[in-house]
């Protein structure tokens, strides 16, 4: 599979795509080549003799958000599904295609019942890459879109939607490795909106406090 033509289908198809009303055209491209690669990552770490699963598990995870549509109606896993078989057909082999379709269809429905390997990795990877200076993007692209200021994203970080969610997020993880990594990420969001904060009230302790 040779991935430099996965990723020119990719581009061709998403660098464009709207997916949410507030975030940028093509964040869909930019999340979906991000989550392959943390995959591969992931993949190494917990499973460093299941290599042949790769090429599969980078072109599933790049293509898992393809039939994302802000106005679409459609559940978007089952829409993504039948994109990239389309998109697909002739680019990888049969077999394959049905393993990144599957993948594709499943990877939000997490929890519900037991998957491959190649399926939960591409589902931690998801998530994580929703988190850590991803989400602060995520954070501040919200609030600039929606006519929000700079409290708004400060205030965000001590609000109950953000713990709630984050909760949830780490709960549907699949690998306690994976957990650890959220929780890494995580930590240096609210690192970072402590500070953000601080700033934000024209604040220079946390200067003053690292001195001594
Ligand atoms: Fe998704
Ligand atoms: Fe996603």
């Amino acid at each position: 599979m040779d991935r430099e033509q996965l990723l020119d289908i990719a581009r061709r198809e998403m660098a464009q795509q709207v997916s949410h009303q507030e975030r940028e055209p093509g964040w869909v491209l930019r999340h979906g080549s991000g989550t392959a690669r943390l995959a591969l990552e992931l993949r190494k770490a917990l499973l460093p003799a299941d290599g042949d699963i790769d090429d599969t598990l980078y072109a599933a995870a790049l293509f898992h958000d393809c039939g994302k549509y802000a106005d679409a109606h459609q559940a978007h896993a089952q829409a993504g599904s039948q994109r990239a078989r389309q998109l697909l057909a002739g680019v990888v082999q049969a077999q394959e295609l049905d393993v990144i379709c599957h993948a594709i269809l499943v990877h939000d429905k997490r929890k519900a019942q037991p998957y491959t390997q190649l399926e939960y990795l591409l589902q931690d990877a998801d998530i994580l890459d929703h988190m850590g200076s991803i989400e602060i993007w995520l954070n501040f692209n919200y609030s600039a879109r929606t006519g929000r200021d700079a409290a708004f994203s400060a205030e965000f970080y001590e609000s109950r939607e953000f713990r709630d969610m984050t909760d949830m997020n780490r709960s549907l993880l699949n690998y306690s490795q994976s957990v650890i990594a959220f929780q890494e990420k995580l930590e240096f969001a609210l690192l970072f909106a402590e500070r953000f904060r601080r700033e934000c009230d024209g604040r220079l302790d946390y200067l003053v406090a690292h001195r001594q």
